[in-house]
């Protein structure tokens, strides 16, 4: 897989999301479901997304023991999505764990992506709440390396942190990355931002973009804008 848009479809319902993924009938965009819409409608919506030609982020970002995440991992792979997270955090034998879950028996899985820190902790939430008090930066780092070595195939990132993820962990480490905005367009509550053409540049392998395209008067002339700026 190369290069490509992932349309963030946090709706709340399937109604909702097919009334959206209607609209497109030309290109079909790489959707992610996230925990609000997979909770909300079940495996049902993975399937049905699927059965309707798009690519699939499952974006579920499983922590818990190994042996736990490694059962609900190989639940999982029966939904025959293309991509799917956990966090980081859970250590490195729970991210080895995950991939044995996640492996089918004719040995193909979708790829595995971890969270490092969630791009709402700060450092002060980190030292405070967390314990944690090496640099920020360090940490994520850290983590992507250690994503790395328990076999993941890459990181969701900062646009900002893609390029030095790549040099710590090698530019076949996928870098998926949020906070995605047009120059001309809404910051929202996103704090460090990138345009898609920023976000090529720097070498980011996917971006993940929500609202700049969901709450778009035209949903797929701004799907279509990224993806020019983006991939062609
Ligand atoms: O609407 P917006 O473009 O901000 O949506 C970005 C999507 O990426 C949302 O689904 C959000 O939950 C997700 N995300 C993020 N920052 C992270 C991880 C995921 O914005 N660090």
């Amino acid at each position: 897989m190369g290069k490509d848009v992932i349309v963030a479809c946090d709706f709340k319902s399937a109604e909702d999301t097919f009334a959206f993924l209607d609209k497109f009938t030309g290109r079909k965009p790489f959707v992610k479901i996230g925990m609000e819409l997979f909770y909300a409608e079940g495996p049902s919506i993975v399937r049905e997304i699927k059965r309707r030609g798009h690519k699939i982020f499952l974006d579920l970002k499983l922590h818990d023991i190994p042996n736990t995440v490694k059962k609900a991992m190989s639940v999982l792979r029966n939904l025959d999505v293309d991509i799917t997270n956990l966090h980081a955090a859970g250590t490195k034998r729970m991210m080895e764990a995950a991939i044995e879950g996640l492996t089918r028996e004719d040995g193909t899985r979708p790829l595995l992506i971890a969270v490092t820190q969630l791009t709402s902790t700060d450092q002060e939430a980190m030292e405070n709440d967390l314990l944690i008090k090496e640099p920020i930066d360090e940490v994520v780092m850290h983590y992507a390396k250690n994503a790395k070595d328990a076999g993941l195939d890459g990181v969701v990132c900062s646009p900002l942190e893609a390029e030095k993820v790549h040099t710590r962990c090698g530019k076949d480490f996928l870098t998926i990355t949020p906070g995605v905005r047009f120059a001309d367009g809404d910051v929202g509550d996103q704090k460090r931002v990138m345009t898609p053409a920023q976000a090529k540049e720097i070498g980011s392998d996917y971006i993940v973009v929500g609202r700049p395209i969901t709450a778009a008067e035209d949903p797929v002339a701004a799907y279509e804008r990224c993806v020019k700026d983006f991939i062609d």
